[in-house]
């Protein structure tokens, strides 16, 4: 059974290894640490059983104003509902808060993360030429809460 936590710092070692398998990136442990203790509450995680799956590190960038940051389901778990629960609960939190935008950016080429967002109401807003570190476009999404 899928459930949703927060933010736990045993996690870290799971989720620097999933966002390494996912998009190549090694990132610090102290990044995970310091974004889960300034925002736990836009820090949402998924466990199947004792397994973390995946998780949403969002962030307050002003009273009004949140942000994704990393967003990814382990490859074996993706298409089964869970990164829309996920983005479910962390935009039902920043509602709470009287977040009123949310913004977030992802590759142009990613189709599936583009669709889910978009169903939930993002809007491209721009295109951020050579965002990624391949040298790959971005969009730039907002949500109005
Ligand atoms: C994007 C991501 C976090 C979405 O999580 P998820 O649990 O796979 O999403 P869901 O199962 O809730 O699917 C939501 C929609 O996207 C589609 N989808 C997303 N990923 C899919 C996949 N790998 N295979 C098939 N469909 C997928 C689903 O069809 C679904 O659309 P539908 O409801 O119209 O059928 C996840 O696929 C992922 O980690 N991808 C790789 C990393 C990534 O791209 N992160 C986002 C960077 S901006």
């Amino acid at each position: 059974m899928i459930v949703l936590r927060g933010f736990d710092p045993d996690d870290i070692e799971t989720m620097v290894r999933l966002v390494k398998e996912t998009f190549g990136k090694e990132y610090s442990s102290d990044l995970f640490f310091e974004m889960g203790t300034l925002f736990p509450e836009e820090f949402i995680t998924a466990f199947d059983d004792s397994e973390l799956i995946g998780f949403l590190m969002g962030a307050l960038t002003s009273p009004k104003e949140a942000r994704v940051l990393i967003f990814v389901i382990d490859g074996e778990h993706r298409g089964e509902g869970i990164g829309t629960e996920i983005m479910s609960t962390f935009l039902e939190r920043c509602r709470s808060k009287g977040i009123k935008r949310v913004r977030l950016e992802v590759k142009t080429t990613n189709e599936n993360a583009r669709r889910l967002y978009e169903s939930f109401g993002f809007r491209i807003t721009e295109t951020l030429k050579e965002y990624y570190r391949d040298g790959n476009d971005g969009y730039l999404m907002y949500l109005d809460l």
